[in-house]
């Protein structure tokens, strides 16, 4: 539940060890938030918070066990006020064209995975009447590009999903925050080039704190990117194909 002054007091993040998710879940620690639960694949020793922290097993691609992390969620920590869906995978589309199944799993990560915790995430927040479930977008979604092609069209499929999700939440007390960031230079980015208009992974915690405490349905980490890809969107297929990888 929401602590006295109104502030987010109880935050879910899937991915727990997501650098985005983390950043955003330390400032929502520093507004107040009390109590936190981390859901990760594999052994996890969680970062220090001044919250009470509570580390749950968690597999994007084991949608089977997803309703009862979110059962285990509610049992620790209560109300759930900010689900965070942070996980995914970026890979290369050099090696996802050389092992398709390989794409397929990531694609299950990145698009799937979100399916089956989204819609868990909407039972419990429509349940409760409150609560802002946050999805890690991309603008790699908002017009895919050859360069990472099956990273993007996932990321289109999670931005759809998103918008419908939000769509149906309308009235209930419970929404959805789409986060859209552009190239965030941090673990994920690792060796690649940074693109124009990159942000750091605290910009994207700063950017999405504010759309939560505005209310807002979606933001561009830099705000910036949400014209230029309103233009980006209109290029030509001719002229789109050439964008430099
Ligand atoms: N970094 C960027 O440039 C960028 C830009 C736009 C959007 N995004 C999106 O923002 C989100 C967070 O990215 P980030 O930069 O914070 O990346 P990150 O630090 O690499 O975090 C991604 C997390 O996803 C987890 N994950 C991967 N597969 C999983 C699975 N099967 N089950 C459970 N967890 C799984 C990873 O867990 P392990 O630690 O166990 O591997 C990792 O902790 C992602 O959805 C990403 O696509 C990132």
């Amino acid at each position: 539940m929401k602590n006295a002054l109104g502030a987010v007091d109880t935050v879910l993040l899937l991915g727990g060890r997501s650098e985005i998710g983390l950043e955003i879940v330390r400032l929502l620690v520093g507004l107040g938030a009390s109590r936190v639960v981390l859901a990760v694949r594999g052994e996890f020793v969680p970062p220090e918070l001044d919250a009470e922290v509570h580390v749950v097993p968690f597999d994007a691609l084991d949608v089977h066990a997803h309703g009862a992390v979110f059962s285990k969620a509610v049992e620790l920590v209560g109300d759930l006020d900010v689900v965070i869906s942070a996980f995914g995978v970026l890979g290369s589309q050099a090696h996802y064209d050389a092992d398709p199944a390989a794409a397929a799993e990531a694609v299950a990560v990145n698009y799937s995975g979100h399916v089956s915790a989204g819609l868990h995430a909407a039972r419990v927040l429509r349940e409760q009447g409150h609560g802002t479930l946050v999805m890690l977008s991309s603008v790699a979604g908002a017009r895919v590009r050859r360069a990472n092609f099956v990273y993007g069209s996932a990321k289109a499929g999670l931005d759809g999903f998103a918008q419908g999700l939000g769509d149906a939440l309308h009235g209930s007390g419970a929404r959805v925050l789409i986060v859209r960031p552009g190239f965030v230079i941090g673990r994920m980015t690792e060796g690649l080039t940074p693109a124009p208009m990159s942000s750091t992974p605290r910009q994207v915690a700063l950017a999405t704190v504010g759309a939560l405490r505005d209310g807002a349905s979606s933001v561009w980490v830099p705000r910036a990117l949400g014209p230029v890809f309103g233009v980006l969107r209109l290029l030509p297929r001719a002229l789109w194909r050439r964008m430099p990888r």
